[in-house]
């Protein structure tokens, strides 16, 4: 059952697709303090807090304090509030389930027994909220209910779940082939190269840079003929430049935020001073999102939305402020303080929170100040493009993910989790994250394997390939400066052919059990106390997940090891994989157990009465036999 509850007056996220007439009063078990801004529950010494999307630390999400405010943040350490993205819902799971959405655009601060253990308290920037109250017997059921209030699911062509491989930044034809053949010539399967935004002209959206990729209609048909799709990036800020006729007519239109005056606001991102295209509004939505058709035209069928928090390196007002104080400072004469001074106003530049309350919006034909539906921007601009893809290409499905997101996004994209690292911690967090977002609604999910920031390491990427086997988006991506991080760099070729291969082996059952999800508004991937409710236990694992009805995996996820503990919460076939057609398999009793992974091994867990189909691998999807080749099973 889901209640809705109106506190002041809330603005309409479009999150929820469904009309609910208000309840009066509170919801039953939490309290209200409008004066204080807040909703509080006690926490009993059991309840698992799951919830909030892409967050920092694990499922369990007691004991922090997490902030809904779309962050370009690309240092995921545990101490961060907010990430990326905002998806303000919580699910409790104690003697009963229930779950709140908080359905409201600004800033919202979930404090999860950071303060008092015990206590639950969600603050609001402003008491004006939508607040949806879920009662159910168990917490697949409380799912479903909430995902049926916001509808259902994106879903992504099905070369989108074969492996893409990504870099910031491929830079030219060349390099993209390279890529292709490297991967062709290792014998492991690939269907999607990345676009990174050096493909633009000077960072310009639409735009194709004439030196890089001259013939990008006729690249985009050479490598489909490989089987592979390019996906190129899209940013939320448009460069200003006169004679670039998406800024023109963006400004002739009156298509961009504007600052306190009125003017076009001027902020900073990747292509120097940009402006910021008000996607609140449909018309500008229409405009912005058909723009994405002329790349259509060259034959591109995927995409991914970047720089939609909006992230913003600095803005143009603040910039000249800052300058200004620091004119007359004399390294001669500074003193430390005067320098710790300085330092931090430049470092003030980025991301600057009263910037945010320096620009506007219209919603639903009022002027806004952009801090109040800060967290809507990138929903917006993904649904530009959802949109238009609807209009332009009605019968066809395009790939589509974004870096922002506020739950209503789910039903236009996907979400990558942004810029990780190379770290052992963040191949743990990128599991961690998915069922989170699965029950927000985005099933169509991935971090960048191996990791974005740092230099990768070949143990760590095998591990990160085999933890992400069964994430729906499959991408490897890494940063400007770092280590070459393609499979096909690294001496364990075989290993990674293996893998690669596996995970085509298991596209039919994943997308099997992400349609199945997607369908009936179920989770792909979960916590083990979504099929086990009642077990203590069950609840308390953090590092397992559940794929689908049929498998739990146990990911390695910790350098060096050669094995890990398991629990298994009934008795399972456990799968330890080399590759396709190279596996042990050993049924296990309940209970916890060691279980041995080498590097190359996969712990793939079949339960009772189920059975997995493998497909024989293939280049890429398009070559792919959906049906299997070989069914294991474990009847009871
Ligand atoms: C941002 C994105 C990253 C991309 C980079 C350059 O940091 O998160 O994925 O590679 O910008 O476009």
């Amino acid at each position: 059952m889901i209640q809705r509850f109106v506190f002041g007056n809330p603005i309409d996220t479009e999150a929820v697709v469904k009309t609910i007439a208000p309840s009066e009063g509170a919801p039953e078990g939490w309290e209200i303090d409008e004066a204080g801004r807040q909703i509080k529950r006690n926490l009993n010494a059991s309840d698992i807090v799951y919830g909030l999307g892409e967050t920092v630390r694990g499922l369990n999400k007691r004991g922090w304090q997490y902030i809904s405010n779309n962050t370009d943040e690309p240092h995921h350490t545990e101490d961060r509030r907010s990430l990326y993205a905002s998806q303000n819902f919580l699910l409790i799971l104690g003697d009963s389930t229930h779950g709140i959405f908080v359905d409201t655009p600004g800033r919202v601060t979930f404090d999860i027994g950071y303060t008092k253990p015990d206590d639950l308290v969600i603050t609001l920037d402003d008491f004006d909220v939508n607040l949806y109250v879920v009662e159910a017997g168990d917490p697949a059921e409380a799912v479903r209910e909430f995902r049926q209030l916001i509808g259902k699911s994106y879903i992504p062509p099905r070369w989108a779940f074969g492996f893409g491989q990504s870099r910031w930044s491929y830079m030219n034809e060349a390099e993209v082939r390279d890529v292709v053949k490297s991967y062709r010539e290792a014998g492991m399967p690939i269907d999607s190269v990345y676009l990174d935004i050096d493909y633009m002209d000077s960072y310009k959206d639409f735009t194709v840079s004439e030196e890089r990729f001259p013939d990008l209609a006729g690249f985009t048909k050479e490598m489909r003929g490989e089987g592979v799709h390019l996906v190129p990036i899209i940013d939320a800020g448009v460069k200003m430049e006169n004679g670039y006729d998406v800024c023109d007519e963006g400004k002739a239109k009156g298509y961009f935020c504007k600052d306190e005056n009125g003017e076009d606001f001027v902020g900073a991102v990747w292509p120097g001073k940009v402006h910021f295209p008000d996607f609140l509004k449909p018309e500008v939505r229409e405009w912005f999102g058909s723009l994405y058709g002329r790349l259509l035209d060259l034959g591109i069928d995927g995409f991914w939305n970047d720089m939609n928090e909006p992230a913003l390196f600095y803005s143009q007002k603040r910039l000249k402020e800052v300058l200004g104080s620091l004119q007359g400072l004399d390294a001669d004469t500074m003193d430390i303080d005067s320098f710790f001074a300085m330092a931090e106003r430049v470092g003030s530049l980025f991301n600057n929170k009263e910037d945010y309350k320096s620009f506007y919006h219209t919603y639903h034909g009022q002027k806004i100040r952009h801090d109040k539906v800060h967290n809507l921007y990138g929903f917006n601009m993904t649904r530009a493009a959802g949109e238009a893809f609807a209009r332009m290409a009605p019968d066809k499905r395009i790939l589509l993910f974004s870096r922002a997101s506020y739950i209503g996004m789910h039903r236009y994209g996907g979400v990558w989790t942004g810029d990780n690292s190379s770290w052992w911690s963040h191949l743990l967090l990128s599991m961690q994250q998915q069922p989170a977002l699965n029950m927000c609604g985005f099933l169509f999910a991935g971090s960048d394997i191996g990791g974005f920031n740092c230099d990768v390491t070949e143990d760590l990427l095998i591990r990160w390939l085999e933890a992400d086997l069964f994430t729906p988006l499959y991408r490897n991506h890494s940063a400007k400066g770092t280590r070459r991080q393609e499979a096909y760099q690294f001496g364990s070729q075989e290993t990674f052919r293996n893998i690669l291969n596996l995970r085509y082996a298991l596209i039919p059952y994943i997308y099997h059990a992400f349609m199945k999800a997607q369908q009936e508004d179920g989770m792909y991937i979960s916590p083990l106390s979504f099929g086990f409710p009642h077990d203590a236990r069950a609840r308390q694992v953090e590092d397992q997940f559940l794929i689908g009805e049929a498998l739990m995996i146990a990911p390695v996820y910790t350098q060096n090891a050669t094995g890990r503990y398991v629990y298994l919460p009934e008795r399972m076939k456990l799968l330890r994989m080399r590759a396709v057609d190279d596996y042990d398999e050993e049924v296990l009793e309940p209970g916890d157990t060691y279980v041995p992974a080498a590097l190359n091994e996969v712990l793939i867990f079949l339960r009772q009465g189920k059975s997995l189909p493998l497909s024989e691998p293939a280049e890429s999807t398009s070559a792919l036999d959906w049906n299997a080749s070989r069914v294991i099973r474990f009847d009871d």
